[in-house]
């Protein structure tokens, strides 16, 4: 792999330089207050700006939060994370009120050497998710001419084809930063040869959404766990009846399919908490996979699940953990996604969990992020590394 990385730019020298860094500073905000629930994506990517700030360049920052549609919406502003990562930095972070307008301009211009901006949401401009060539470039124009060099640090977006993570770096000098090469170090370790037994757990509420990541590790895995929403559709192809629990019925056929064409790898829960309504206080009871009432939910996996997936975990050399296994923000529904949490962490293997909301579990259930081996902070990008995809934003690094 071609890449350079932030140590080569540092060796050239920075100092007085604007350095355009992409970042995947889109953290979880609640809903009521605005409030930052989780600061994860911004301490992540600490390491490279503090670098940056270190050797004296001029530090510009941008990245997406949320989907906005292409103009600007302010319950997706970046403002304040600005302030968040001025705290983190322990330095005042200036924000441009606009990605590339005329507040951008003249916040870049005005950066003292050693000193970081944060421009407005990136997807607040058309040209940032464009499928149109012409106009992602036209909008990479504008955003390249505010740097004079390019990190990619956002490895969450590297999946996406979008102008700040694959048409930008072929119009500045590019490296990548102290995160990306440090997430796709780790990932290569899976995808290479990992020490076996290697167990998979799966979670999250589709199947669709996980379909090509299955596909991709069943024959590479010794073991495959799923619980989350996805597992109702996997129970329901196995006969199970699953009440009003989470179903895709146009997938019941593909999940049979892929049990026959694995025996015995995949391991689905044999119990489930179900519920009468998705509430936190909604009245549930832990009953059999294949007992599941008529009225009632599957909101999280039982206490014999997590017994019997923490034993197939105990056995395992490498682990790779996407999804939780239940609706963990809700206390009575959290123990599945905690029980497993904590299997991984006593396992003697080298453990990755992949994902925003993973991460956002281990974090919200208080566990200690350092008995993981690693956390990565991309749920779509890691999963499609995993596949095996080509991903527009290494691939420009690459170029
Ligand atoms: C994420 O949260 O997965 C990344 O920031 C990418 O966001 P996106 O799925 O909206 O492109
Ligand atoms: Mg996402």
């Amino acid at each position: 792999m071609s890449i350079r990385n932030l140590d080569d730019l540092l060796a050239e020298g920075v100092s007085g330089r604007r350095v355009l860094v992409r970042a995947d500073l889109n953290v979880p905000l609640d809903k009521q207050t605005g409030e930052i629930t989780d600061d994860g994506r911004i301490r992540a990517v600490l390491p490279t700006l503090s670098a940056l700030v270190q050797a004296g360049a001029k530090v510009v920052v941008c990245s997406h939060l949320g989907r906005p549609k292409g103009a600007p919406d302010p319950q997706f502003s970046l403002r304040p994370v600005a302030g968040r990562l001025g705290e983190l930095l322990g330095a005042s972070v200036a924000f441009a009120e606009d990605t590339v307008g005329d507040s951008a301009r003249s916040t870049v211009a005005e950066l003292a050497d050693g000193q970081v901006a944060l421009l407005e949401n990136l997807r607040f401009n058309k040209g940032e998710t464009s499928k149109d060539d012409a106009e992602r470039g036209a909008f990479a124009d504008q955003l390249a001419a505010l740097g004079d060099a390019y990190v990619d640090d956002a490895f969450g977006a590297v999946h996406r084809k979008h102008a700040s993570v694959h048409d930008v770096p072929a119009r500045l000098p590019h490296f990548a930063g102290r995160l990306v090469l440090r997430e796709v170090e780790v990932l290569s370790r899976l995808t290479g040869s990992p020490e076996r037994p290697y167990v998979v757990v799966l979670g999250g509420s589709k199947v669709s959404d996980k379909l090509a990541v299955i596909e991709a590790l069943l024959p590479t895995v010794d073991r495959l766990l799923i619980g989350g929403g996805m597992c109702f559709t996997f129970l329901k192809a196995q006969g199970h009846e699953v009440g009003t629990s989470l179903l895709e019925k146009d997938m019941v056929e593909t999940c049979r399919n892929l049990m026959e064409r694995a025996p015995g790898k995949i391991m689905l829960p044999v119990d489930v908490v179900a519920a009468d309504a998705f509430a936190p206080d909604a009245a549930h009871d832990t009953v059999p996979a294949d007992g599941i009432p008529s009225h009632r939910l599957g909101l999280d996996i039982g206490p014999e699940t997590v017994a019997g997936f923490a034993a197939a975990l105990s056995q395992a050399k490498t682990i790779f953990w996407n999804g939780p296994m239940g609706v963990f923000e809700m206390a009575a529904f959290a123990n599945g996604t905690r029980g497993v949490a904590e299997a991984i962490t006593k396992a003697d293997a080298f453990s990755v969990v992949g994902g925003g909301d993973s991460a956002a579990a281990v974090r919200a259930l208080g566990l200690d992020e350092s008995s993981f081996g690693h956390i990565s902070t991309g749920g779509g990008a890691s999963l499609e590394y995993l596949e095996g995809k080509t991903l527009p934003g290494i691939a420009a690094l690459e170029n």
